[in-house]
Parts: C-alpha cells; structure tokens; sequence
C-alpha cells in the first residue's frame, strides 16, 4: 500500500525534487497491532530537520495518512518520505511549492534470531562519511555514502558496516546508530558533522537516563574501541543487535546491551 499525498499510487511525478536532488527527508518505521511505534519520536524528529532543511509538510493531512495505512497494514513497515514536491529545472525551488507526503508500506525482514541473541559482526567500511554541520544529524534523502558503504560486503557473515567519517572519527552504521560501553557509561557519537541521529539512539539517550547511567555523545575516535567492554549497533526496526566484532576486535554479548535490548523490546 502507498499513498502519495493521501492517494493511492504506484508512481511519483518525475519532476519530484525527491528523484531529482534527494532534496527531502524519510522516516522508517515499525508497525505493530496497527501502531505506529514511537510514532511521537518520529514526527518530533521529521518536524525538527523539516525546520532544518526548510520543509513545510501539512502535518494533519500526513498524520492522517500514516493512521489509515496503520489500521489498513497491522504489521510490517512504513517508510515516510517528504520532498520538497515537484520543481522546474534547476536547483531554485518556489517556497509556496507544497511538500510532497508518501508513505509507503512493506513486510519486516527477516533478520536470523541469532542477530539478537548472539550478535553480529561489523564490516570495516572504506566509503567515509563527508563532514557537513548543515546537514549532520538529518535523515535526509541523499544517501549516497550508504548506497557505496552496503555495496562494499555481499556476505552474511557481516549484518551491519561501520563507518567513519572523512576525519577517521567513528560515526554510524550504515543503516544503524551505535553505542559502546564502558564502566558502566554509554558513549555514542556526538553525529555534530556528519551521521543520522536515530530515532532509537534518542530512545536508548532517553532510557539511560531514566535508569541513571552516564551518558556521553561525543567525538569517538577508532582506537578507543579497543577499551570498549560491549558495542550495540540500533535502529528503529530491528531494535538493538549486539556487536561481537569489528576488524581484529571483539566483544561478548554485554549485560547492560541485553537489558537495554530488552527493555527497548517491553516498550520502553
Ligand atoms: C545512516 C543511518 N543511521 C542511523 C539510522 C537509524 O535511524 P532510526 O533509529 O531512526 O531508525 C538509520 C536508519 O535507517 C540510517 O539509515
């Protein structure tokens, strides 16, 4: 099921500034029972970078969208996508252009179970995340350096890459926010240059100082992982997935990695 400002269809106009610039943004969501879940968060978080990038969606009209393909779907997940709508040639856009709402329906996929109960292993990632303050932290639509990063390992041996940015600084996933733990803290990266911040790293941010733990967002750099005691890679799919090892580095499944894992899963 797709709708496309509020209509069902199949196709966007290919003037959309979306196909023509990447110029929007997506949310990728987990629908359980008919409910969005952390619904709050992602609209918070689409609201807070649509200010960013100077986007003006109808909130109601998209609010309203999501419910009905919710209730229509029960299960699976919906990808949102905000463009700036469709343009004449050129960069130049009209500021009275309405944004354009696509939500978008599919299956969960099928993760092995061991992903959460054993962990995974990160590819070591050549492509670097540019440096960029105007557009560090936006889940915008230009993911290029993801695209090159997931073409770069075709085995299963590897769920997930990590990436650094161009400063060599640990930065993100490739389609995942990560945390390490040590002595009890959490550090995950401060994303101010380049990287997605999650709607599950603000969860686990959140969570973490509801039970009273340290946290630190701060510039990670490569070496320090070897001082790590536990790693979690998350996002708002999957939740949380213990790393067991990156490069010449591992890791035991942590304590507080399955308690986080499994609070986030009770709802938390
Ligand atoms: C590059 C990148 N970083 C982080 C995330 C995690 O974001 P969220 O927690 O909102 O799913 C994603 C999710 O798709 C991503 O593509």
């Amino acid at each position: 099921m797709i709708l496309v400002d509020g209509q069902p269809a199949t196709v966007v106009d290919v003037a959309d500034r979306g196909l023509a610039y990447g110029d929007g943004l997506f949310e990728t969501m987990r629908l359980h029972q008919g409910q969005i879940t952390r619904l709050d968060l992602h609209l918070a978080r689409l609201q807070q970078d649509c200010q960013r990038l100077r986007l003006n969606p109808d909130l109601v009209a998209l609010k309203q969208e999501l419910e009905a393909v919710a209730q229509a779907c029960v299960g699976g997940v919906i990808k949102l996508m905000v463009t700036r709508g469709s343009g004449q040639r050129g960069y130049a856009s009209d500021p009275q252009q309405a944004a354009r709402r696509i939500v978008q329906h599919s299956a969960l996929p099928d993760w092995p179970q061991s992903n959460f109960t054993e962990g995974v292993a990160l590819f070591a990632c050549q492509t670097r995340l540019a440096r960029q303050p105007l557009l560090a932290g936006i889940k915008h639509l230009n993911r290029l350096e993801q695209v090159l990063a997931r073409a770069e390992w075709n085995s299963s041996e590897y769920a997930e890459g990590l990436m650094l940015d161009t400063a060599g600084l640990v930065t993100d996933g490739v389609f995942s926010n990560l945390f390490f733990v040590r002595a009890g803290e959490l550090h995950t990266p401060l994303l101010d240059q380049a990287g997605v911040a999650g709607v599950m790293r603000a969860q686990i941010l959140e969570l973490a100082q509801q039970l009273g733990l340290n946290t630190y967002q701060r510039p990670i750099e490569l070496h320090e992982l070897s001082s790590m005691e536990e790693v979690l890679c998350c996002n708002s799919l999957y939740g949380i997935w213990p790393v067991r090892r990156y490069a010449d580095l591992e890791w035991p499944v942590g304590a507080l990695t399955l308690d986080l894992q499994q609070r986030i899963a009770n709802g938390e």
